[in-house]
């Protein structure tokens, strides 16, 4: 078996992990039965860039336990837990290529490697497997069935790319499910990225001054967490009805400016490059913390951060601060990477088994129904997200009414009770 990891020893540490992530991870667990006696996807050959976390581990097990061959390579380079990449090596015969701090050829020969199996399906987060088979090995293409996509980021590349015409094979938008968009990023962003925080720093939130930049789903979980500790939540968005229920929320809405310049913490969240840029370092108060949890590390100009600094310096893992020439000192985590998964564990596994199980239930559909689908960006089907959130509901023992036939009638004409 192929694999590049860091060090295998870790497997026992990543192994417990790996099992103690799974215990949260019911409805992938449920799949993941169904697969064992099904082999719904036998012999297909799985080229995954995912964080290499317990919970995609888990999510490996499943396609394997389906009758997949899955590869793993990393989606962003701070993410990997080595002890789980380990584990998946020792203990479970998958190929991870992946290493916590790799450097940038290192990351992209782990994904070359991935590709280099000829994957069917590929499984992205952030559309890197797909960007490099369109860039560097379109011959590759063709033999791909379809890919799947787990963030908002690639998910807005790959649409970009169908608009263009350049789309050489289908996807599927799994971020897009409600199963996903709206726990995942929401619940799960939200609580990863105080956890980054505050793990990162070890601050007091409460009474600071929280500055979310971007108020999509990752932007609202953050903004209801930080008001929950305490914080005092400013919201800095660009679209009027964004920006709109951010105020009906109740949270200040201003610009970026003016947020620079009173803000303890700036969060950005946008999907977007140089959210926070020279005239916001300008401004910004002596002390000032800035961390990103958009799936790239553009969103926080650093290049621009250091131009302006006189100097910089490690004050403790995951936090650098670089001084002004007015001496004020600035402070960026986890170099601007994912503060979520590169200073904390990213989202907690009860929220990763629905987004996961999209993607288990997905790479079964366009398996099955590899010769109905278009050069397009796919939703999930709509059938998939509903038994994801029956399932869920069903492992966390609730149970709920459904409509008597009157009501069903009722919804059904136009004349009845009016
Ligand atoms: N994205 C955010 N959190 C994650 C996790 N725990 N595992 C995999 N991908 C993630």
């Amino acid at each position: 078996m192929d694999y590049d990891i860091k060090d295998p020893s870790l497997a026992a540490e990543g192994k417990s992990r790996i099992e103690w992530a799974g215990e949260q991870m019911k409805v992938l667990g449920t799949i993941s039965e169904r697969f064992a006696r099904e082999k719904p996807l036998s012999g297909v050959r799985i080229g995954a860039c995912l964080h290499v976390t317990c919970e995609t581990a888990n999510l490996m097990l499943t396609l394997k336990a389906g009758g997949a061959e899955p590869f793993l390579c990393a989606s962003n380079p701070l993410s990997t837990q080595d002890d789980v990449a380990a584990s998946l090596v020792e203990d479970y015969g998958v190929s991870v290529s992946a290493i916590k701090r790799e450097d940038n050829e290192t990351y992209y020969r782990h994904i070359r490697s991935v590709l280099g199996k000829d994957p069917h399906i590929t499984m992205d987060d952030g559309a890197d497997l797909v960007t490099t088979i369109h860039t560097e090995l379109k011959e590759q293409a063709g033999g791909v069935i379809a890919g799947t996509e787990e963030t908002t980021t690639g998910v807005i590349r790959l649409r970009s790319m169908e608009e263009n015409g350049v789309l050489l094979f289908p996807v599927v938008a799994v971020n897009d499910a409600r199963t996903k968009h709206l726990f995942d990023n929401r619940y799960g962003t939200g609580q990863s990225t105080i956890d980054g925080i505050i793990r990162a720093t070890n601050l007091l939130l409460a009474g600071k001054v929280l500055v979310i930049f971007g108020y999509g789903w990752c932007g609202r979980g953050v903004a209801m967490r930080g008001r929950g500790l305490g914080s005092n939540v400013i919201v800095v968005e660009v679209d009027p009805l964004r920006a709109l229920e951010a105020v009906m929320e109740g949270f200040r809405v201003t610009t970026s400016i003016e947020a620079a310049r009173e803000g303890d913490i700036f969060i950005t969240t946008t999907g977007d490059i140089h959210a926070l840029r020279p005239e916001h370092f300008r401004v910004m108060k002596d002390g000032a913390v800035m961390a990103n949890s958009g799936h790239f590390d553009v969103e926080i100009d650093i290049p621009a951060l250091e131009g302006m600094s006189t100097g910089k310096r490690k004050v403790r893992e995951h936090i650098e601060e670089f001084t002004m020439e007015d001496g004020r000192r600035l402070h960026l985590l986890a170099e601007g990477r994912l503060v979520n998964l590169a200073a904390a564990e990213g989202h907690p596994a009860s929220v990763m088994d629905m987004s996961f199980a999209n993607q288990a239930l997905v790479a079964e559909h366009v398996f099955t129904h590899a010769s109905e689908l278009e050069k397009k960006v796919y939703d999930v089907p709509l059938h998939i997200d509903e038994e994801i959130a029956r399932l869920k509901l069903e492992t966390m023992v609730i149970e709920i009414d459904s409509l008597t036939p009157e009501q069903e009638q009722y919804l059904k004409s136009w004349t009845i009770g009016t």
